[in-house]
């Protein structure tokens, strides 16, 4: 029986050194537990089947195999928590390295608009206005008619209204302004002289629409008051803002013309650029392309307001931004930049 009992814990060394050295390679949640069953199990665990032979020992004989069966056991757990705790850490150093999050690579970025090249040439010429010392102002879309016309020197029946066809909203009294020269009166009316102002904005004409005419389109007005102010004035300005815009080699010409407003008045013609004033297809073979209208402030206006004709004097000019547009980025259709048309916008 001595030798049996030998044998019996000899098998007990022999299981637990074999399990310990399984334990080493595994390295697997589900690996791990497997080794659990098969040597741990309450079923068919080997050390339970080690177990059964109890029964079978002596009286002398049972103790010494119990406990060598429950150090066996606790030698067994003890591993299997420290394999488990080592498979917790290495599976966690896992995630992290998988979730890492790179933080040096660039963000996605988002795609940048532009200014519309309107807004970009307003910007353009009033900033120009602004370094000659004009305060850039803005106005009402929806004027009366007062303002739009009678103040300005047109009354009802006269034939200027005719060249302005007008979006009426209550007829014969309010209007969409057909012009941004309203704001001269308006700015008369609230400020006394010295004035220097430019206004940006849109008007509307019920006209056809074509290649160089749309219903709603911007205007730059000017307006200078002062009590010392001459036609000279008028041109040096002029001729200042045409040449930051459009360069220095390109040359001015005032042409008499007529607007109820004014008196004298002149339109202004720049040289055209393709060919240097020359003659092209562009000018239509004139050498000039006409830009903006202007001339001095008409007395009538000025008494609209309250300012006494003898005292104060000045001059105002209005301009088409569209046209001012084409004209400096070579563009042949006004529609272009109300029919947002990204493949356009993007090209400016
Ligand atoms: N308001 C005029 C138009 O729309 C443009 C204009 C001409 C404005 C001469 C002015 C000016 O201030 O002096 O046709």
């Amino acid at each position: 029986m001595i030798g049996q009992l030998e044998q019996l814990l000899g098998q007990l060394d022999t299981l637990l050194a074999r399990a310990i050295e399984e334990l080493g390679p595994i390295n697997t949640s589900a690996d791990l537990d497997d080794w659990d069953t098969r040597y741990l199990g309450r079923n068919r665990g080997e050390l339970k089947s080690l177990s059964s032979v109890m029964p079978k020992l002596s009286k002398e004989e049972r103790p010494v195999v119990g406990q060598k069966i429950n150090e066996v056991k606790k030698e067994l757990e003890r591993h299997l928590k420290e394999k488990r705790e080592e498979l917790k850490q290495r599976e966690l150093m896992l995630a992290l390295e998988q979730e890492r999050i790179d933080v040096t690579l660039p963000g996605r970025a988002l795609p940048a608009g532009t200014m519309h090249p309107i807004s970009r040439t307003i910007q353009e010429v009033t900033d120009i206005f602004v370094r000659m010392g004009f305060s850039v102002l803005q106005g009402l879309e929806v004027e009366n008619d007062y303002h739009n016309f009678q103040a300005l020197n047109i009354p009802t029946d006269h034939p200027a209204r005719d060249m302005q066809d007008t979006f009426w909203i209550a007829p014969g009294e309010v209007l969409l302004r057909t012009q941004t020269s309203p704001m001269q009166i308006r700015t008369m009316e609230q400020y006394q002289p010295p004035i220097r102002v430019v206004v940006p904005g849109k008007v509307y004409r019920n006209e056809d629409i074509d290649a160089t005419h749309e219903a709603m389109f911007h205007q730059i007005e000017g307006l200078l008051i002062d009590e010392v102010c001459t036609m000279a004035d008028l041109k040096g300005c002029l001729e200042r803002f045409a040449h930051e815009m459009f360069g220095p080699e390109r040359r001015l010409r005032f042409r008499g013309s007529y607007f109820p407003f004014t008196e004298p008045s002149a339109e202004v013609d720049i040289s055209c650029g393709l060919c240097n004033g020359k003659g092209c297809r562009s000018c239509k073979y004139s050498g000039w392309l006409e830009v903006l209208g202007s001339g001095m402030v008409h007395p009538n206006v000025l008494r609209n307001v309250g300012y006494d004709p003898k005292k104060y004097r000045g001059f105002a000019f209005g301009m088409g931004v569209e046209r001012i547009a084409m004209l400096k980025y070579g563009i042949g259709e006004i529609r272009l930049f109300s029919g947002n048309d990204l493949r356009f916008l993007r090209q400016l």
